[in-house]
């Protein structure tokens, strides 16, 4: 078993789910609060550990939003990303889709520049020093209005070299795919591809409906399609991903247990399941958690894990040829460890 977890670290993985905000730990929150003179509403580190305690989405976004308050100048998101690209080195993540809520920031009046251009350094950064190679997904924040979508699609206008693409995230109850069709459908004639949350907290008619009226290329979590024998006959038949995120989905409740969650399942059905981290210093492990997890949970072996790593290639966003270069890797990586 320690050999399967030291392969699991060593494989190269690719994330496809991954909130850049969702990435601030405890420690620097307090730094970033302490240097832009923001007072945090939690004693110390530990209180607020303690505090990420979550009953549902919402409860975890009212913190989040929160967190993300500390975030102010260009050098701020540059030291949020560069911290989870030095995890993912740590963790042989190699390539990653990374998604960004401009409006959690504009609304504070920070600008579209100081957020992408801080994200961009910072992967400008990974790609040169470790190899990483990233991608930015610029997400609309659901429970905002559709013209505040379009607004901020206007406003990624002169950014759009640095973005690979649009999604759609926070409080999908109450506010299901339809509400987004138009800046969709605007963000395509971009040429930007698509991704959008669904079937999270929702019900599988909103996986249904973000791939038929938002045209996504992959659904974000999506476990509730089980809910919809019909809809997981054709979303695994087209093999549409499902970026799954297991921790997550424990600790906002989706799931009791992780020993609950529906990827066994979802495997079965021959769904392209990907495995993410959503929020890891929210949820409580990085993606390499998150597949340790749930190997010893599922009792996954080698080729289980290595079928994950090329799932996630083959969904990813990422040219032909980094895809075969990645895929190469995984390939050495299962022939190293099969000696
Ligand atoms: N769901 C919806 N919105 C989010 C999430 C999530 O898991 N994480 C950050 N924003
Ligand atoms: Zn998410």
């Amino acid at each position: 078993m320690i050999n399967q977890q030291e392969f699991i670290k060593k494989i190269p993985k690719v994330e496809l789910h991954l909130h850049i905000e969702g990435s601030l730990e405890p420690e620097l929150m307090f730094k970033l609060a302490a240097r832009n003179k923001i007072e945090l509403p939690y004693a110390s580190v530990e209180a607020l550990k303690e505090a990420y305690q979550f009953n549902n989405l919402q409860e975890f976004l009212d913190l989040y939003y929160q967190g993300a308050e500390v975030l102010q100048a260009e050098q701020d998101f540059y030291d949020l990303a560069w911290a989870y690209f030095e995890t993912c080195h740590r963790d042989n993540v190699l390539h990653t889709e990374v998604f960004f809520d401009p409006q959690t920031h504009t609304e504070r009046g920070i600008t579209m520049a100081t957020v992408i251009n801080g994200l961009t350094r910072a992967k400008q950064q990974a790609e040169k020093q470790y190899g990483i190679s990233c991608e930015y997904i610029l997400c609309f924040l659901r429970h905002l209005s559709e013209a505040s979508a379009i607004q901020t699609l206007e406003a990624a206008k002169p950014f759009l070299a640095q973005i690979i693409g649009v999604g759609l995230d926070s409080s999908e109850q109450g506010h299901p795919p339809e509400k987004f069709q138009r800046v969709f459908s605007m963000a395509k004639q971009l040429g930007l591809r698509r991704v959008a949350h669904a079937g999270e907290e929702g019900p599988a008619s909103n996986v249904a409906s973000a791939w038929e009226l938002l045209d996504v290329s992959r659904i974000d979590h999506g476990v509730r399609c089980l809910e919809d024998a019909a809809l997981v006959k054709q979303l695994a038949r087209v093999q549409m991903p499902l970026t799954v995120c297991p921790f997550s989905n424990v600790k906002l409740k989706v799931v009791e247990h992780l020993s609950d969650h529906p990827l066994p399942s979802m495997i079965a059905n021959g769904l392209a399941v990907t495995i993410n981290s959503d929020d890891p210093a929210y949820f409580g492990g990085y993606l390499l958690d998150n597949l340790q997890a749930c190997s010893e949970t599922f009792n996954w072996d080698r080729a289980q894990i290595a079928a994950l790593s090329y799932a996630a290639v083959t969904a990813s966003y990422a040219s032909e040829v980094r895809k075969s270069e990645l895929s190469q890797l995984i390939d050495n990586c299962l022939a190293e460890f099969s000696q």
